[in-house]
């Protein structure tokens, strides 16, 4: 008799280990690949929020399935970049990687998701080249490419007049790229860029540099940096006196999810970006009301394309209910779908990269204002895509 029992009992532990097993296998594995260390990791952290808030919305599913996240902390550093990803896609066999932040980390992501076939979808780097040379099928951007926002700045410096402009920048792809974009933008409008200066990522030593601009006396000054580094950026320009004669203008990376640290030294910068506050739009405004409810914050531009990120992912898996080894499908999808974002629909383009207006936006108090919008439907020129 007890023996009987005994095996009867085994039998059902048996059958719970394999329902909870095929449970687990319907499941889509989804790899995180964000900083949550360093100069961006508050930026990491607002993109898993944003991600996270939209599936929360879709009852924890997209396309009928659950998701079970892998996580890694990518740091920023492109030299553990190839490593990380590889240990999601060879190790934990992810169906979707969802990174990263950092232009070269993304580089490195792209590569090894072209290779392997797995689909990416980037949150935030703008490496040009992600929709440029290296634009595939499975990768798609939520985001911008780094030319999109500085384009568009270099275009509203040259309107107000400005002739003759110095940018400063972390010395990598992103920095560079926001750099050529700037000078495309402000050339084409009559501008010069006499100097470009740089630093090494993730340096925050900006003294030398600045008793330099204020030597040259240029225009107007023009910066890339992002995070902690774009705080201390900001305080420092600011504390040297600059900001009283030379106007910093940037991609809005200078001064999103950064103005309660920048207090007084950002007051009245105006940058340009995808985002802004003071939309006042039924779809930003119920995004917003329920991101401060979920996480006690203010969300920020990096919040959006976390969201945007898990919309883009939720509109390709519905086409192939649930099936994302169907990628031809789920490519067509989000190609021709409208994005209904908190920053204004948006279309992706042929590279996978967003159209998207750019905003004009005015720091006052702890807000990144709109004042205009500065560039309509901006398409990255995707120099480099064969698609
Ligand atoms: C980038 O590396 O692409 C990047 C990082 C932070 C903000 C914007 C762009």
């Amino acid at each position: 008799m007890s023996t009987a029992r005994n095996h009867f009992g085994a039998l059902a532990l048996a059958c719970i280990a394999t329902l909870a097993h095929a449970q687990d296998a319907n499941k889509l594995k989804v790899g995180l690949m964000l900083p949550y260390s360093g100069t961006y990791a508050a930026l990491g952290v607002a993109i898993e929020n944003g991600f996270r808030l939209r599936l929360d919305e879709q009852g924890g599913k997209l396309g009928g399935r659950e998701i079970e996240f892998v996580k890694v902390d990518d740091e920023s550093d492109p030299a553990k970049a190839t490593d990380n990803v590889n240990k999601l896609i060879k190790r934990d066999n992810v169906d979707v990687i969802i990174g990263t932040v950092h232009s070269g980390v993304t580089m490195a992501m792209a590569k090894a998701a072209k290779e392997s076939g797995t689909v990416l979808i980037v949150p935030n780097g703008g490496a040009d080249a992600v929709t440029g040379p290296m634009c595939a099928q499975n990768i798609f951007r939520s985001s911008f490419s780094n030319w999109q926002p500085a384009f568009a700045m270099g275009e509203v410096a040259a309107k107000q007049g400005k002739k003759n402009a110095i940018t400063i920048t972390w010395k990598y792809a992103a920095g560079d790229e926001s750099v050529a974009g700037f000078k495309e933008g402000f050339e084409k409008g009559g501008g010069t860029v006499a100097k470009q200066l740089t630093v090494p990522f993730p340096n925050v030593e900006f003294q030398a540099l600045l008793t330099e601009i204020a030597a040259a006396k240029p225009d107007a000054v023009y910066a890339f940096f992002a995070g902690g580094g774009a705080v201390k950026f900001v305080k420092d320009y600011a504390a040297a006196g600059l900001n009283k004669t030379i106007p910093l203008y940037g991609p809005g990376f200078l001064t999103d999810g950064t103005l309660e640290a920048q207090g007084e030294s950002a007051q009245g910068m105006l940058t340009t970006l995808h985002y802004a506050d003071g939309l006042d739009t039924p779809r930003d405004t119920s995004f917003r009301t329920a991101y401060a409810k979920t996480y006690k914050l203010q969300p920020d531009v990096y919040a959006v394309q976390g969201y945007d990120a898990a919309q883009m992912l939720g509109i390709g898996l519905a086409a192939v209910k649930g099936d994302i080894s169907k990628k031809p499908e789920f490519a067509a999808a989000i190609e021709k779908a409208r994005i209904d974002s908190p920053r204004g629909a948006f279309t992706i383009s042929k590279a996978h990269n967003p159209v998207q207006d750019i905003y004009l936006r005015r720091v006052v108090g702890n807000e990144n204002k709109l004042v205009n919008v500065a560039v309509k439907n901006l398409a990255d020129p995707a120099r480099g895509c064969k698609l």
